[in-house]
């Protein structure tokens, strides 16, 4: 079965259980300030697992393209990929635990789908403790499953129980409806290495199982005062690696053996003239060379794409290239590389995501001019590198310090600073000043990856609908050329980027100022309405359209003002907003402007956000 195959399978199966397949969101999440990308399936559902009505309905299917970076320099081994897609179903409301285990089990197991020996399934659940007790219900459904197939299902033979460290899915730290879980592994056969211990089990870190699909019962609301309140609304959320169970499937043990990465890597061994699977350190070099690029083109290539820059998003996409390039120079290859492989990803990938050829030129373009950027910088590190030399003529090591500072600055690495200047890096101070760096850079990414539920808080909530009040302000005072290009809230201020060809004047600032404050001031009411794609657009109405679900979407609006189709949530009424003030206008990229805005504490919180209109 190919990739292409089981994306499709799974869609089938859950379409059959009355499932809407809706199609796969951005990777930069929209309006959410918590993370740089989409991390999982859920992440773009949060408002409905919250309790929104989803126009799609209470059950959901899709495939989510998802960026888990993490740790970048850590990527390289065969199991973690940057770059995935989560197959995943969704009750909102609607199914709970049997549903849910019953349908995983069938989907795999059945022979109509995907026919997994269930004897080589396991599974895990929650082992409880003092805030929700052992999840003995998912026990006993896996038990009547397995029974099915004349497998007796026991305790610490086929299931398994775990703390909340492995079977609870939920924001730690946050607040928000999180839940128990249970996981399905897939035991590739291999012989547990007693160097783990003397007994395997499911999350041993042998290699012997393979995690692959998750299923989360939300049914508990996390409060601020950290107890566990049982939710109204209760949630399925389910996340299947589309790659591993590509990998399972094929009878491969890693996923970089399936036919999309084996392709991949045919095309990396023909520019390097090196063969995957004959020595270790090229291998470990081609593989981090296709998953980085593969990434890299998701993210130019998406509807919301980004380009390489110094922040943010922008940022990890330039590590992501830069390191690919140093790697391929690790494998003999010159000139430029990057986009000969992007070309065979979108070959590989563009029916399930037509955005990749319709972005063609832009994920080229980005990629060469990126690698061009890295040469010149590299040219520069070499200049640098020259003066290091000399000024270490007698010592019998490059300090560590120094070493590390090409490497930061000019993106040279250890190795080749080595062979420039002949002599070895102080290892150990060459440790220290790495782990200093990632100390940092773990407290930043730890911030910004957290993932898991968006911050809906009153004072995001009156940010978000002010960005609604300045988007059309921008339209009305710059003309209907401006269009949103990407926006960003925290609790502190919002982010807008939009097209506009120039800086703006401080008197088109103090106009759409002004503007903003007007609609706050008359105190219009803010409701939504669902209504398809082609009515919303015939109404006028603004926004972000590339990436909707299919029939029915929700469309804000703000009494006369605005009419622009978003998740929401919104305050009710405008003067909720408070005072709107611009502080910051400035370029973002060619041809977009950016406008970093506050508005002042002066509304009262409320906990009901914008409703329907009746
Ligand atoms: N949200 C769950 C996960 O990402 C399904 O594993």
């Amino acid at each position: 079965m190919t990739t292409n195959e089981i994306r499709s399978k799974f869609l089938d199966f859950f379409k059959e259980k009355g499932h809407a397949v809706i199609p796969s969101a951005s990777l930069i999440p929209e309006n959410d300030p918590t993370v740089l990308f989409t991390t999982a399936g859920m992440h773009p559902l949060v408002p409905y697992l919250l309790g929104e009505k989803h126009p799609a309905g209470s059950r959901l299917a899709d495939v989510q393209k998802c960026v888990r970076t993490g740790d970048i320099d850590e990527v390289g081994d065969n199991r973690h990929l940057t770059f995935f897609e989560m197959l995943g179903n969704w009750s909102l409301g609607d199914y709970f635990k049997r549903e849910a285990i019953t349908w995983s089990f069938e989907f795999l197991t059945s022979p109509r789908w995907l026919n997994l020996d269930p004897g080589r399934i396991y599974v895990t659940v929650f082992e409880g403790d003092a805030d929700a007790p052992r999840d003995l219900e998912s026990v006993s459904i896996w038990q009547d499953a397995y029974q099915s197939r004349g497998i007796e299902a026991r305790f610490n033979e086929r299931i398994f129980a775990y703390p909340k460290e492995k079977n609870w899915w939920g924001p730690a730290g946050m607040t928000g409806p999180c839940g128990p879980d249970t996981e399905i592994f897939w035991d590739t056969g291999r012989t547990h290495d007693m160097r783990f211990g003397a007994e395997c089990h499911p999350n041993c870190d042998c290699g012997r199982f393979i995690e692959i699909w998750n299923n989360v019962f939300m049914e508990y609301n996390k409060t601020p005062q950290a107890t566990f309140e049982p939710l109204a609304q209760k949630n399925v959320d389910t996340g299947m690696g589309l790659e591993r169970v590509v990998a399972v499937l094929q009878g491969k043990s890693t996923v970089f053996e399936t036919e999309n990465f084996e392709t991949l890597l045919g095309t990396v061994g023909t520019i390097g003239g090196k063969k995957y699977g004959e020595n270790e350190e090229h291998d470990r070099a081609m593989r981090i060379v296709v998953d980085h690029v593969r990434t890299a083109a998701f993210m130019i290539g998406d509807p919301r794409g980004i380009t390489p820059s110094n922040v943010d998003q922008g940022y990890i996409l330039r590590r992501l290239i830069r390191r690919a390039v140093r790697y391929g120079r690790q494998l003999g290859i010159e000139g430029f590389f990057t986009s000969k492989i992007a070309e065979k990803v979108i070959e590989l990938f563009r029916d399930a995501y037509p955005e990749l050829e319709k972005n063609r030129d832009r994920i080229i373009g980005e990629l060469d001019a990126e690698e061009d950027k890295f040469m010149r910088t590299l040219q520069n590190g070499l200049r640098e590198v020259e003066k290091v030399k000399k000024e270490f003529e007698a010592s019998p090591f490059i300090p560590g310090e120094t070493a590390f500072y090409l490497y930061e600055s000019f993106g040279f690495p250890k190795e080749l600073t080595e062979e420039t200047v002949g002599k070895k890096v102080d290892e150990s101070e060459w440790e220290k000043a790495m782990k200093a760096h990632q100390d940092l850079s773990r407290q930043g990414a730890e911030k910004k990856f957290k993932g898991g539920l968006a911050d809906h808080s009153w004072e995001t909530t009156r940010l978000h609908t002010a960005t609604h009040l300045l988007h059309k302000a921008l339209r009305n005072v710059l003309g209907e050329h401006v269009e949103q290009k990407g926006s960003n809230i925290t609790a502190e201020r919002l982010r807008f980027d939009f097209s506009h060809p120039a800086k703006m004047t401080p008197e088109e600032i103090k106009k759409t100022e002004e503007m903003v404050n007007e609609a706050i001031a008359r105190d219009l009411p803010v409701h939504f309405q669902e209504m398809t794609v082609d009515e919303a657009k015939s109404g006028g109405a603004i926004g972000l359209f590339e990436d909707r679900y299919g029939d029915k979407v929700k469309v804000y609006v703000v009494g006369d003002y605005s009419k622009e189709i978003c998740g929401g949530p919104h305050v009710r009424h405008t003067a909720q907003v408070g005072r709107f003030k611009i502080q910051k206008e400035e370029a973002s990229s060619s041809g977009i402007r950016r406008i970093k805005a506050v508005v002042e504490p002066n509304a009262a919180p409320e906990t009901e956000p914008a409703g329907p209109k009746e």
